[in-house]
């Protein structure tokens, strides 16, 4: 048999044909189809140190001409950062790798500014410096003194804030050459020494009593408090319970990882903005309502409900699609848990209150607010739970600050984590300056018409269709 007969006789060999090629998919990315053209695209992943995967889309716009939709940026990540580590399903919050309740017991807010702003605890020497490079700035120039009779004496204190830090800048503006690390490191210790003096003196101006100079042999927490509750016609006793109660509340407020007003601070110093500048944009993203603003919002609810009677009424209102009352103090955009920072401020609300001898029906109230909330239905499916402007409120009125004044303490607070951010940013070689895109949906090109042209249109056109839709 020749081999062409037996390969005549032999089954017909299944017809194999090529695969056809598909480029390899790299391990460790995702793949984006759009199911219009068919097209695929590789996106890189990134993986946080703890926290999960991300998407990496950096480069999406320039590879495929296609953007993101993601209003609050909900699921966006804006920058990478080692800073702040929120688990918000656990109710978790680690500075630097270190829980904000060790911190909050075992630290001071001192050395949590050098851990924010340098990455480890200090040690006793770096301690000691770092203390004595803050001391030499907490006064403010005479110039920058005279501000504060421009405002109203009814102006609420942060819009001095905002106006007072964001003169800082006029007053070190030639000298603060960003690109120069001599300059920044200088900036963020002015910074971090001047708000407690010019929080202070927001309060003191309100009252139209004279300013306190900043007492250097006291420490960062005693010194707020005596710039805040002294007056010239007596000696100040500092109370070392409440001294540390401050200390606790700045702690808890030092950082807060890519929140509104870090990312404002973040935005704004994007475009090698004065530094000064872009902490006060921050203050400004911070006074809002659902920001730190929520602390005054808080006393302000619990001054409305009055009595343990109305909370079911309020419960009921705030599961109300049609009325715009908020729990305040409740939700939190990362938090799906108790925060963590909230269970730190309950309990230190019971020992100042115990040590300054208050019973505050307020405090009672909360507390009843937050037991019947918790069980409530709606919140437990939203997982909706105290967060840390909920108690904090209750701590500063019965140490003495008018509900104006909370927010202030928090921003002093928070210039901290805000400062370390915009440090961090500087040196980030990723950093761009921000410009984020927009899904638009307005009127496609259109010729102008002059004035005599342009009929009536049938749209009822109101002031409050113009402003509200
Ligand atoms: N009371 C009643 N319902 C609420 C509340 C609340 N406090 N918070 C959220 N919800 C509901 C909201 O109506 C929405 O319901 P639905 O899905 O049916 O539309 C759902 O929960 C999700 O709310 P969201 O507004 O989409 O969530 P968000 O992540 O955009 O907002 C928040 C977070 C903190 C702005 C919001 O929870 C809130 O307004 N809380 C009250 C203000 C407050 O306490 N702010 C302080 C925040 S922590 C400190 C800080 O950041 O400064």
């Amino acid at each position: 048999m020749t081999q062409k007969t037996a390969a005549a006789k032999a089954p017909p060999k299944p017809e194999t044909k090529a695969p056809a090629k598909t480029p390899a998919k790299p391990a460790d990315s995702f793949t984006l189809t759009d199911n219009a053209s068919g097209k695929s695209w590789q996106l890189p992943a990134r993986t946080s140190v703890m926290g999960g995967r991300l998407i990496d889309i950096k480069r999406l716009y320039g590879d495929t001409g296609v953007l993101t939709y993601d209003p609050g940026y909900t699921s966006t990540a804006s920058c990478k950062s080692d800073i702040t580590y929120i688990d918000g399903e656990k109710g978790v919050l680690l500075h630097r790798g270190y829980s904000i309740d060790e911190l909050a017991e075992k630290s001071d807010f001192m050395e949590v500014c050098y851990l924010l702003l340098y990455g480890e605890l200090p040690t006793p020497e770096q301690k000691t410096s770092f203390e004595s490079d803050i001391r030499i700035h907490t006064l403010l120039h005479e110039q920058l003194i005279s501000f504060y009779n421009g405002f109203i004496r009814n102006a609420h204190p942060m819009s001095i804030m905002v106006g007072v830090v964001g003169a800082l800048s006029s007053f070190y503006h030639d000298s603060t050459d960003i690109t120069d690390i001599g300059a920044r490191r200088l900036a963020a210790h002015r910074l971090i020494a001047k708000m407690p003096t010019i929080g202070a003196y927001a309060y003191k101006y309100s009252l139209g009593m004279s300013f306190p100079t900043p007492h250097n042999d006291c420490s960062y927490s005693e010194n707020l408090l005596q710039m805040m509750f002294s007056n010239p016609a007596e000696k100040y006793k500092i109370d070392p319970v409440l001294a540390q109660a401050i200390d606790r509340i700045l702690i808890l407020h030092a950082d807060h990882e890519q929140n509104a007003s870090t990312s404002t601070v973040r935005l704004a110093g994007s475009s090698g903005a004065n530094p000064y500048a872009c902490i006060a944009a921050g203050i400004a993203s911070l006074w809002g309502p659902a920001h730190g603003g929520a602390n005054e919002a808080v006393l302000k609810m619990l001054d409305e409900i009055g009595s343990a009677d109305r909370i079911g009424a309020y419960i009921k209102k705030a599961q109300d699609k049609n009325d715009k009352f908020r729990l305040m103090g409740f939700g939190h955009r990362v938090y799906k848990n108790y925060d963590p920072r909230a269970r730190v401020m309950r309990d230190t609300c019971h020992e100042v209150l115990e040590v300054l001898g208050v019973e505050d029906p307020k405090l009672k109230l909360a507390m009843e607010l937050e037991r019947i909330a918790l069980e409530d239905d709606y919140f437990i499916k939203k997982k909706l739970y105290p967060n840390v402007d909920f108690y904090s409120g209750i701590i500063m009125k019965a140490m003495g600050f008018p509900t104006s004044m909370f927010t202030v303490m928090f921003a002093i607070g928070r210039t901290a984590g805000w400062i370390s951010h915009w440090k961090e940013m500087l040196r980030d070689e990723d950093s761009k300056i921000g410009r984020p895109r927009q899904l638009y949906l307005g009127a496609k090109a259109r010729e102008y018409l002059p004035l005599d042209r342009r009929g009536h249109t049938d749209k009822k056109v109101s002031w409050a269709w113009l402003w509200g839709g």
